[in-house]
């Protein structure tokens, strides 16, 4: 395996994040023994670093800085005032190369009243050629998630970080993300949606701006402050369905999530 390959294999498995500044070797034989427990006149611990995602910088300020089209889809996408406004300024926008190459551009499926949004990363083959999110094998397994806690599309909309496939299924690039990403806000601002679940750690990693790892970032709800919207909106990062194809063994993870996003509707509908 080139050390490529490892990293790919890594990252797939989840393990996207280093939580410490210098590499464990943890085969090596241990010499210390296994807890120290300080005297009583050992130096005070020096004090805990912040945490690395800190108050990041949003990626739609960092952006607009450095990806001119990226300043053009703020405006374009802040001129919309209707769902039906911004779907019709991205399909006549050509800043985004992606959309050359997609056979349709895939905007959202489901219900925009209904107070829920999901965000994806970006259409595959299947939803490229239908033109809606989440229709292909990963689509099929969020539909079944979603029916084991009593939700289908009638009770959220759903829609992608990216509207358009990327050729060949490859990940976006930066660019491609900071283009997008005016256009995704302008979409939450225009649903006002009471909750938000993100799935996958590009949805993730766009919409709040932290560099934390999706494993570490899932598992909880988070205020994120949405450029456009008075009140933060929470938010829940979730395992995409397509990593929990290809790692069966992280479905008790999105298991706990969903259960987690069902008790606080019932919270939510009970007032
Ligand atoms: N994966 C996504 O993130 N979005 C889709 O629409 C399909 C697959």
């Amino acid at each position: 395996m080139d050390e490529f390959a490892a990293l790919r294999w890594q990252i797939e498995i989840g393990a996207d994040e280093a939580i410490a500044e210098a590499p464990v070797d943890r085969l090596a034989r241990r010499e210390t023994p296994r807890a120290v427990v300080p005297a009583a006149t050992s130096p005070p611990p020096p004090p805990a670093r912040p945490p690395r995602d800190a108050r990041p910088e949003h990626p739609a300020a960092s952006a607009l800085r450095t990806v001119p089209a990226a300043r053009r889809a703020e405006e374009v996408a802040a001129a919309a005032a209707t769902r039906e406004a911004l779907r019709a300024a991205l399909a006549a926008f050509d800043g985004c190369a992606l959309a050359a190459t997609a056979t349709n551009l895939v905007f959202s499926d489901g219900n925009p009243e209904s107070g829920l949004m999901f965000v994806g990363e970006g259409p595959g083959a299947e939803e490229d050629r239908a033109g809606l999110p989440f229709v292909g094998p990963s689509g099929k397994l969020l539909d079944r998630m979603l029916a084991s806690i009593g939700l289908d599309r009638t009770r959220l909309l759903i829609t992608n970080l990216i509207p358009w496939r990327p050729p060949g299924n490859r990940n976006p690039t930066d660019a491609e993300v900071a283009i997008c990403l005016p256009f995704l806000m302008r979409h939450i601002v225009l649903v006002r949606p009471r909750r938000l679940v993100l799935l996958g750690a590009m949805a993730t990693r766009a919409v709040t701006g932290s560099k934390a790892g999706i494993r570490s970032l899932r598992g909880s709800w988070r205020n994120v402050a949405i450029p456009g919207l008075e009140n933060p909106v929470p938010v829940l990062p979730m395992l995409h369905p397509a990593y929990l194809l290809r790692t069966p063994g992280a479905k008790r993870e999105a298991w706990a999530d969903l259960i987690l996003l069902r008790r606080t509707l019932d919270r939510d509908a009970a007032g």
